[in-house]
């Protein structure tokens, strides 16, 4: 579906003091340009860093988002920071169910699932992440640990548009690892996921943006977004530095 919008974010992870972020934001804003048609960017820092870059990408198209966030809107959860509070501080995305987050702290199809209802009732368009770890893989069992993370994840969210929900399809294998999935090893996984989030969100699947995670770089970005369902990157270690993210935003 050629209306599908070519979403390209930045994860940046635990990198970037507050100072740091908002350096890469003026650089950025001051590098950045026209974007191309049918193209957003946006970067998701730390929490800390958060203000300061959206203050600094004001008057740009860069979108801005939070890398995590809780799902109760207010109470007695210390040390958390609700869909509410980052939709408050100006925030358009929120990174959701990261293999990190599942890996390190305690994410499930569960809590991917709340936390998502969560977000799009702050306002917040909510990047779900999915994807296999390499022993899933090799054991042939990829398919029915994604359609597992879509429908748990998903099930019983409501959108009322493609563009209320963005999913990010990352084999776990290839994250930080320098190995990327080859662009027709993406695009199976990425149909195989269409096809499912057709069976959760009907017709309007069609048009939800699938993204690529897993060492995009300038030097694959182009062959990977090639492909028909593949229609954005999350990108970590590569947007560490405004000239290989503004690379792929452009390839
Ligand atoms: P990477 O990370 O680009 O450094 O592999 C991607 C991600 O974790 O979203």
């Amino acid at each position: 579906m050629s209306d599908r919008k070519n979403i390209i974010v930045g994860n940046w992870k635990m990198n970037l003091t507050p100072a740091e972020a908002t350096a890469f934001a003026e650089e950025l804003k001051s590098k950045l340009g026209s974007l191309p048609d049918n193209t957003e960017a946006g970067v998701c820092p730390t929490l800390l860093a958060l203000t300061p870059v959206i203050e600094a990408l004001k008057d740009t198209p860069v979108k801005v988002g939070a890398q995590a966030g809780y799902p109760e809107p207010t109470g007695a959860f210390t040390g958390q920071v609700s869909m509410e509070m980052i939709a408050g501080a100006g925030a358009d995305y929120c990174l959701i169910g990261h293999s990190e987050q599942r890996q390190y702290f305690g994410e499930t199809d569960a809590s991917v699932n709340a936390r998502t209802k969560a977000a799009l009732k702050a306002g917040l368009t909510p990047i779900v992440c999915i994807g296999e770890l390499l022993e899933e893989r090799e054991s042939g069992v990829m398919e029915e640990v994604l359609k597992r993370q879509i429908k748990e994840g998903l099930g019983g969210v409501e959108i009322s548009s493609a563009g209320d929900l963005i999913v990010a399809y990352e084999p776990v294998w290839a994250i930080g690892t320098g190995k990327t999935a080859t662009p027709d090893m993406a695009q199976e996984a990425h149909a195989f996921c269409r096809k499912i989030l057709c069976e959760v969100f009907g017709e309007l699947a069609n048009g939800i943006t699938i993204q690529y995670g897993g060492s995009a770089k300038p030097e694959n970005a182009g062959e990977l977004m090639a492909q028909e369902d593949i229609n954005g990157l999350l990108v970590g270690g590569a947007s560490l530095k405004v000239d290989s993210f503004l690379a792929i935003v452009k390839a």
